[in-house]
């Protein structure tokens, strides 16, 4: 018999097709043996349709069906017809019709696979991970990567539109300093020299800049060994760019058009623009992080004033040694009981806090551990300050300002997350500018670059990085969405000595900086354009497209938190003669 030859996907059936031959295949998802009726429905990646197998019509057929079981993959040659009136499905995409089958081929068997390929079962990570290709055939998981496909698209619609041109930079290359571990590769040919796979094409992108391409991407791979996250992966994608002769407002201006191509392209969504601007200080002062989510409220309050003289010694001995004390207000009705307010206690403790005093707003005035010692004038001011309405839940944090800022900050994420503030669907893109320069690291005990050493100094700022370091602004600018970092970039030193200058504030002595960026420096020296660009999470965007929770959603082949693929089982140990060709020795660590 001749093979059959696809002329429908199963997602596309429809009424169009009433009374015609088509041609189906895909994977059966489910078989309902009604004796002389076999309903299957046939999945690929369009959807599912219903076929149905007379044993009246076509008894071979009938009998071929009755042998199939889930997960067979199968070609179907049948005629389209309308389904009863009582039988239709309205929330499915084919639910009018039905393909009578007049010849089934099997074109490969299943075995029983370990979880049942639908939407909506409850099956564990570590099996999703081990079966991805199982766990791929589920349409949500699959409408997923489909939707990344559809960004990557959008994105390079869009740059190319705007003359960006795409170039391929190493991905075998020497250490890029982006402050993650690096993974390495040994060289065979040079034993003891090691690769290192690129945290990003940061320095490759800027010597295209200094080579002339003016508009640089890449969809690119970058590799992190850094502890894993829900939106971090250890290989993850940026969508990599680099302009020159363009200022700061330009690369946003950019970078907005084609953020808003991607949501408009894949999910419909026109976001408004211009995104909104926070300076990096406000975003600290306002929200106590850098990534704050703008979905709701609970803004961070400074109350340190109200209560620098109060009776209550960890409130006033704390301003009094230059600390702060910050609240927020928990608007009622949040439904927070004694035991839940214990346990944000507990929560601010990672953070470094000592813990939280709260204030609860009742119709016989406060209810606190601390009201007794707080002055009628105290209290009005924080009322007054705080919006502190009946039904309120106050919560104060006091210490130094990172620890206040970093407790409350995550604080109001976590209350936001447990009472369901933020409105799902809804986007908040918002750029933090102005980062530090630089950030003390008190593991190294030495200065850190904030973003990467190639960040430029705000100018009026550069007479600073001398006498006061850490008050340097730098030009760099974060976008945020949804309390999600999804892009960082900066405007980049385009002078050898400003360069060299960064290095010797950083502790990387002369000979240091031209062992490790000898060949940026030198390529600085050649003519290098004002240049500056971003960089974009694409898994993170689409995350946050899918409305998906983690990376491991929106990546086919993504890692465990431990950084393993269940699927291939990598890493995984390699013969000993690939190890000696290598010149390497592997000392097992115990445990
Ligand atoms: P940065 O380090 O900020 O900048 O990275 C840019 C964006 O990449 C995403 N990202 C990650 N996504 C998933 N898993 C990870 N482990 C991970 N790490 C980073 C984030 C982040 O905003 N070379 C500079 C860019 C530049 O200056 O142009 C850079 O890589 O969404």
């Amino acid at each position: 018999m001749d093979r059959l030859r696809r002329s429908k996907y199963c997602g596309d059936v429809g009424k169009e097709d009433l009374g015609n031959p088509i041609t189906l295949m895909g994977w059966v998802q489910r078989k309902r043996d009604l004796g002389n009726l076999v309903f299957l429905s046939l999945r690929d990646r369009t959807g599912i349709c219903q076929v149905v197998c007379s044993s009246d019509t076509y008894p071979e057929v009938h009998a071929t069906a009755r042998t199939i079981k889930p997960e067979y993959c199968v070609a179907i040659k049948g005629n389209v017809e309308l389904r009863p009136e009582k039988m239709r499905n309205p929330r499915m995409k084919t639910g009018d019709i039905e393909v009578y089958a007049q010849r089934i081929d099997i074109l490969s068997k299943s075995c029983t696979p370990p979880f049942v390929v639908e939407d909506g079962v409850e099956v564990s990570d570590a099996m999703r991970l081990r079966y991805r290709y199982l766990d791929l055939r589920r349409p949500e998981v699959q409408a997923n990567i489909i939707l990344r496909h559809k960004a990557a698209m959008a994105a390079r619609r869009f740059l190319d539109e705007n003359g960006f041109i795409e170039v391929e930079t190493p991905v075998l290359t020497r250490s890029t300093p982006e402050g993650a571990r690096d993974y390495l590769v040994p060289s065979r040919v040079s034993p003891g020299h090691f690769y290192a796979l690129p945290q990003s094409p940061q320095l490759f992108k800027q010597l295209l800049m200094v080579a002339g391409f003016d508009r640089y991407y890449q969809i690119v791979r970058c590799f992190r060994d850094e502890d894993l996250r829900a939106d971090r992966q250890p290989e993850f994608t940026q969508i990599d760019m680099e302009t020159s002769f363009l200022d700061m407002d330009d690369i946003l201006d950019l970078s907005e058009g084609l953020i808003s191509s991607i949501f408009k392209e894949t999910i419909g969504l026109e976001l408004s623009r211009p995104f909104k601007r926070l300076e990096y200080k406000d975003a600290i002062d306002l929200y106590g992080i850098d990534k704050p989510d703008t979905r709701f409220g609970m803004l961070l309050h400074d109350v340190s004033d109200s209560v620098k003289d109060s009776e209550f010694k960890i409130f006033s001995s704390t301003v009094n040694k230059g600390g702060v004390v910050k609240a927020i207000n928990v608007k009622a009705p949040h439904g927070l009981s004694r035991k839940d307010i214990d346990l944000l206690g507990d929560f601010v403790k990672n953070y470094g806090a000592k813990g939280i005093v709260w204030a609860r707003l009742t119709k016989d005035g406060w209810q606190s551990p601390i009201a007794r010692f707080l002055k009628e004038k105290e209290r009005w001011s924080i009322e007054n300050s705080l919006d502190f309405d009946e039904g309120d839940l106050l919560i104060f944090v006091a210490g130094n300002h990172d620890v206040v800022n970093a407790s409350l900050g995550n604080l109001r994420v976590h209350i936001a997350e447990r009472l369901s503030l933020a409105t799902k669907g809804t986007y908040n893109p918002l750029w933090i500018v102005r980062f530090p320069l630089l950030e003390w690291s008190e593991e190294e005990k030495r200065l850190l670059a904030r973003h990467h050493p190639f960040t430029s100094p705000v100018e009026e700022d550069i007479p600073m990085l001398e006498t006061e370091p850490l008050a340097v602004r730098a030009r760099s600018y974060d976008l945020v969405i949804n309390g999600f970092e999804v892009g960082g970039g900066s405007i980049r030193i385009h002078s050898r000595d400003l360069q060299q200058k960064m290095f010797s504030v950083l502790g990387i002595s002369e000979e240091e900086g031209m062992r490790k960026f000898g060949f940026l420096l030198e390529a600085l020296d050649y003519g290098a354009p004002p240049h500056g660009g971003i960089a974009f999470g694409l898994d993170r965007l689409v995350m946050l497209l899918a409305g998906a929770s983690s990376l491991r959603d929106v990546i086919a082949f993504p890692k465990t938190q431990k950084a393993v693929c269940p699927l291939t089982g990598a890493p995984a140990e390699v013969e000993d003669k690939q190890i000696a060709e290598l010149g390497i020795k592997v000392i097992k660590k115990e445990g």
